[in-house]
This record gives structure tokens, C-alpha cells and sequence, in this order.
């Protein structure tokens, strides 16, 4: 839905026009899977699936939210009323970023909101990032609050742990708030620093496709917070803030130091090779050198997904086999796992052979039929009107 639809919509909604509307991103994650809560590196580049909101303040402390999406009509909120967990439905995304506007001292009195997405949501995707992105950086601009991308993103990663009260790293919203057309986005989760990485695959005769597999198991959520507990169990054996701390060429040291606590080492064997493969791609595409050799740095990654930090399943295991067979460079699962998409670096030659494959490999397993598109870097969150 365009700019202007979203703000006939809300035009329609609230009777009056919007002070503006705004768009933030869905992502995908090239490379750097389950490293961002151990302070370590991060590779995922903006699509173009965007989360639209029309906005304009209000002054009487109500939060007025809508979603053109959904059945749902209007909730209205009291800004007084917000608090962590008081909220199961879609409304706590928007309305922990205002919680959070406000817990950090920011004068907010209120908003009438009016929001439309494109990001397929449970795909693994962000569509909860976008969202939050979205209405952080209008009420920023809209109360100039003066706050920096990554700024908006630690705030929207706050909703979403304490208002949400989902225990994520900060990948997503930053990649939704800071990435930049053409790139990918090496960021430093530990501080936040960031390098945008030119990533322009059509122009070596590849492609980047995303194969979203439709489903979501259920355990998802429990299992994250799982490895999440297994990660910092695993930082304070060894002794360090986090396992980013842990450099790859002591990891042997380390992993001896574990003993027998075999499911911590198979944690801390994944987080900081991980973090070795964001390295060797970010080498690779600053070299210049041919962008193939990225693709076994992929699928080495979603082996160690698979078999150390075991968050893939029978859905994504089987893209990444098919599309190995069927001449795929490099493929992985992206994202936190357990269901959701995964990413196929293939020769532009091949995508229609794969994608067939993949297609014919999920009908004969008795799967819903995957979704794919080709995913090339889109803008970060920005002011639409
Ligand atoms: C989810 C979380 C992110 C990150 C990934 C795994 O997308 O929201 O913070 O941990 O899983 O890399």
C-alpha cells in the first residue's frame, strides 16, 4: 500500500489529514544468526516489504491505533494506562514505542496512527521491526525528539523486549531503522557501530532469493529465550561479558574450559565461528572479490544452525538441500529459525531450475507450497510525505 492510500485511509479513519507518513522496512539477514545478543556481528540488508504509517499528534494523552490489515478497528489507549505485558495483540508493538518514548523521558502526549505493512509477517522477516521502526521515527520527527537511527532502534528494541516481552537481540530494528539502499549493513552489535557494505549481486550475474516456508513452529518463542539462557551461561563459565569476547583462534581453548557441559559448547562453537563467517563475508565483499565465494560462508553457517545451535527444521533444512542440489552457491536459514525463510545465493542462470526444485521438493514432503521472491538491498526507514 502506497503513501498516498495509507493516507486517504487515515483521512477516512480519523476525519482529518495526517501530519505526515513514514516507512520502515522488513529485513533479511545475509549472515550473523543468533550472535546479536551475544554483542557480536550482523549482515542484513532492508527489503523492499515496507510498514506504512500515517501519523499526527494528539495532545490529550490518547494513543488512537489502526491497522488497514486487519479487522480489528480502532483501539484507543490511554498513555497513562501502557504498561510492560498489559497488551497480547498487535497494539503492543506500536504502543511499547510510545511506552518507551515516554520511560525514557520523552514528551509524547499522544498520536492518532494509522498503519499499513507489506512485510509477511511470521516469516522470519521483521514485520514486528518495521512496525516498530515506523512509528518510533514519526513520532520523532513529529515531537523532534532528535534521536539517531540506532537510537530509535535500542528504544524499539526495548518495547519489544520489556512491553512485548520478547527477549530479541537488536538486529532487526537496526536494520530497519539504518540500512541503506544498495547495501548491506555490517553492524557491531555491542555498540552499535555500523558500515554500510555496497551489495550489488545483479551485477555479477547473481541473485539473492528468499524462500519463506510458511510456517512457524510453535515452540519458537521458548526455544529463542532457550539459547539466548544457553549463551550467557556459557559467557559466565568462561568468564566474559559475552561470547563475542571469546576471539576465534582461542575457541578450541574455550571449548576445552567447558567440559562436559556439551550443549553450552555446541552454543559457543556456533556464536563464534559465527561471527568468524560475518567477518570472512564483510572481507570478501570489501575485497572486490568475485561474490561467489560467499556462498559456501552461507551454507557453513546454516550447518552450524542446524547442528550446533539447532534452531533450523525439516522446512528450511530441505530449501538449503534442494537448492545445493540444484546448482544453489551458498543457502541458508535467516532469521531467529524454527520455521520462517531462507536465503539461496544462486547464479541468475539457475534461479527458475531451483526454484522449481524447491517447489516440487516441498509438494512431495507434503508441505504448503514456499513462498520465493529475489531480494535486493532497500532503503531504511524514512519520511514518505
Ligand atoms: C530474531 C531476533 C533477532 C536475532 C535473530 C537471530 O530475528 O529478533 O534479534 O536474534 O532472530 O539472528
Amino acid at each position: 500500500m502506497g503513501a498516498q492510500e495509507v493516507r486517504e485511509g487515515f483521512v477516512r479513519l480519523y476525519g482529518a489529514e495526517p501530519e505526515g507518513v513514514w516507512a520502515a522496512p522488513g529485513r533479511v539477514n545475509l549472515i550473523g544468526e543468533h550472535t546479536d545478543y551475544n554483542d557480536g556481528f550482523v549482515m542484513p540488508f532492508a527489503l523492499p516489504h515496507i510498514a506504512v504509517a500515517a501519523v499526527a499528534r494528539r495532545t490529550d494523552g490518547v494513543l488512537r491505533l489502526h491497522s488497514a490489515d486487519l479487522d480489528s478497528g480502532v483501539a484507543e489507549l490511554r498513555l497513562d494506562d501502557l504498561a510492560p505485558g498489559s497488551d497480547g495483540n498487535w497494539t503492543a508493538y506500536p504502543a511499547g514505542v510510545v511506552w518507551a518514548l515516554r520511560e525514557a523521558g520523552h514528551q509524547v502526549t499522544g498520536a492518532d496512527i494509522h498503519l499499513s505493512s507489506t512485510v509477511p509477517s511470521g516469516a522470519g522477516l521483521s514485520s514486528s521491526a518495521a512496525l516498530e521502526v515506523v512509528v518510533a521515527l514519526a513520532l520523532n520527527d513529529l515531537y523532534d525528539l532528535g534521536l539517531q537511527g540506532w537510537q530509535l532502534a535500542r528504544l524499539c528494541q526495548r518495547a519489544e523486549n520489556v512491553y512485548v516481552g520478547a527477549p530479541t537481540g537488536i538486529m532487526d530494528q537496526t536494520a530497519s531503522a539504518c540500512c541503506e539502499e544498495g547495501h548491506a549493513l555490517f553492524l557491531d552489535t555491542r555498540d552499535l557501530s555500523q558500515k554500510q557494505i555496497p551489495l550489488d549481486l545483479a551485477a555479477e550475474g547473481l541473485r539473492l532469493l528468499v524462500v519463506d516456508t510458511q510456517v512457524t513452529h510453535a515452540h519458537s518463542g521458548g526455544e529463542y529465550g532457550k539459547r539466548r539462557a544457553g549463551c550467557e551461561k556459557g559467557a559466565a563459565l568462561l568468564g566474559v561479558d559475552a561470547l563475542r569476547d571469546i576471539a576465534y583462534a582461542d575457541l578450541d581453548a574455550a571449548l576445552a574450559r567447558l567440559g562436559d557441559e556439551e550443549e553450552v559448547r555446541r552454543l559457543v562453537r556456533h556464536v563464534v565461528t559465527e561471527d568468524q563467517r560475518v567477518e570472512q563475508v564483510v572481507a570478501l565483499l570489501e575485497s572486490g572479490a568475485d561474490s561467489r565465494a560467499v556462498g559456501p560462508v552461507l551454507t557453513a553457517g546454516h550447518a552450524s544452525l542446524r547442528d550446533d545451535f539447532r534452531v533450523s527444521c525439516p522446512e528450511l533444512d530441505l530449501v538449503v538441500d534442494t537448492a545445493l542440489a540444484h546448482g544453489a552457491l551458498g543457502a541458508r536459514m535467516t532469521g531467529g529459525g524454527f520455521g520462517g525463510s531462507a536465503i539461496v545465493l544462486a547464479e541468475a542462470a539457475d534461479v527458475e531450475t531451483l526454484t522449481k526444485a524447491v517447489g516440487e521438493a516441498f509438494a512431495a514432503a507434503g508441505y504448503k507450497a514456499p513462498r520465493v521472491f529475489e531480494a535486493v538491498p532497500a532503503a531504511g526507514a524514512r519520511r514518505l510525505s
